[in-house]
């Protein structure tokens, strides 16, 4: 297996058990409802649809990019993709370098669109892949083996820097960032991967033209832990373990610029119920996204682990829609939520 494929597969390992999480809070525990005990409301005709880039989804949830680009990653890809498709949320394949880099690959990606033919699928790659300009036929590549509608690129300084082999210059990536916007006609997302983005480095992305910012922050899987723990790893050094500003605080401090700006706000690290999928959207998110709870659920139990899970956070989020007074998620507002005292 080329390193490349070893990295992806510990990556699933360490993050499936809860060692790889952080132990800095989202914030969301700081939160909590203001319960409505006249909601005039009928649970069976709350709606939990919401709108992303123009697409209605039955559900404010996006599974976040994780895995392709080695063979047992095919598999994990065809499970996301087929529960996907089923329950119309988008989702992102994990990053594409490996099949830039080694064709064979391509496979492991290419088949979330056979198993998903109608679904909301998006392809994924580093900013630091970006620096100096993306070759055309790369981003066509990427784009045409899974059909893709948009494209996240991922941010991860923590991550690389925590890793022997990572890369170490990330000069030029916002520059890479503005010439693959200008290069394709899909919407450009950007995430990180759990140490967030603060409102400084937002302005900068909205600037360049990005659509969606996912702030992808603290709270959940942390990534200097996982790599940390790699074996391979010779270099340990976990005074970054807690590294990253929370999700809430992204959140909050992202959605001030909403307005006059004009873009979608993904909420996302930590995010492990229908409660923190809806305050997200109560502290200003357009939509959520998780990754580490599908990923142990698909690893214990398949499509049906994964099943089990969404059925239960979308019953809970009719349940805390009724209780609030909310016939659908657009209804929600800040006013739904309030600090614990
Ligand atoms: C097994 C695994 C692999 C991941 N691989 C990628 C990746 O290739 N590209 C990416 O943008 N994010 C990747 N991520 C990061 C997630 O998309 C997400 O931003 C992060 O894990 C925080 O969300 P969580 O707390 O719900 O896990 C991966 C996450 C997991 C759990």
């Amino acid at each position: 297996m080329s390193e490349i494929g070893d990295r992806k597969k510990d990556h699933i390992k360490f993050t499936v058990d809860e060692q790889a999480q952080y132990s800095q809070s989202t914030g969301f525990q700081r939160y909590q409802f203001v319960h409505n005990a006249l909601p005039e409301i009928d649970f069976e005709d709350v709606s939990t649809e919401k709108v992303l880039l123009g697409r209605t989804f039955s559900f404010p949830l996006f599974i976040s990019s994780m895995t392709g680009g080695y063979s047992e990653a095919g598999q994990v890809n065809a499970i996301i993709a087929e529960f996907c498709q089923e329950k119309n949320i988008p989702f992102g394949v994990g990053s594409q370098r490996a099949m830039l880099e080694d064709d064979s690959l391509t496979d492991t990606f290419s088949i979330v669109r056979k198993k998903a033919p109608n679904a909301f699928i998006c392809s994924n790659i580093g900013g630091v892949q970006l620096i100096g300009g993306l070759q055309k036929d790369s981003i066509k590549r990427m784009i045409d083996s899974i059909e893709a509608d948009a494209i996240i690129v991922h941010l991860n300084p923590l991550q690389e820097l925590m890793q022997p082999e990572g890369d170490r210059n990330f000069k030029g990536v916002l520059d890479g960032i503005e010439h693959l916007i200008k290069k394709t006609t899909i919407p450009v997302i950007v995430k990180e991967t759990g140490a967030g983005i603060s409102q400084s480095v937002a302005k900068k992305l909205l600037n360049v033209g990005v659509s969606v910012i996912d702030v992808a922050g603290a709270g959940g899987t942390s990534w200097a832990k996982v790599e940390n723990l790699r074996e391979s790893n010779f270099e340990p050094n976990i005074d970054f373990d807690e590294w990253g500003i929370s999700t809430t605080h992204c959140l909050i401090d992202i959605s001030k610029i909403k307005q006059p700006q004009d873009f979608e706000l993904i909420s996302s690290g930590g995010i492990r119920s229908a409660f923190d999928i809806v305050k997200s959207l109560c502290l200003g998110a357009d939509f959520a996204a998780s990754a580490q709870p599908f990923i142990k659920a698909i690893s214990v139990n398949g499509l049906e682990g994964a099943e089990e899970l969404f059925l239960k956070w979308e019953k809970d989020l009719k349940t805390i829609l009724t209780l609030l007074g909310c016939q659908s998620v657009d209804d929600l507002k800040s006013s739904h939520l309030k600090l614990k005292s």
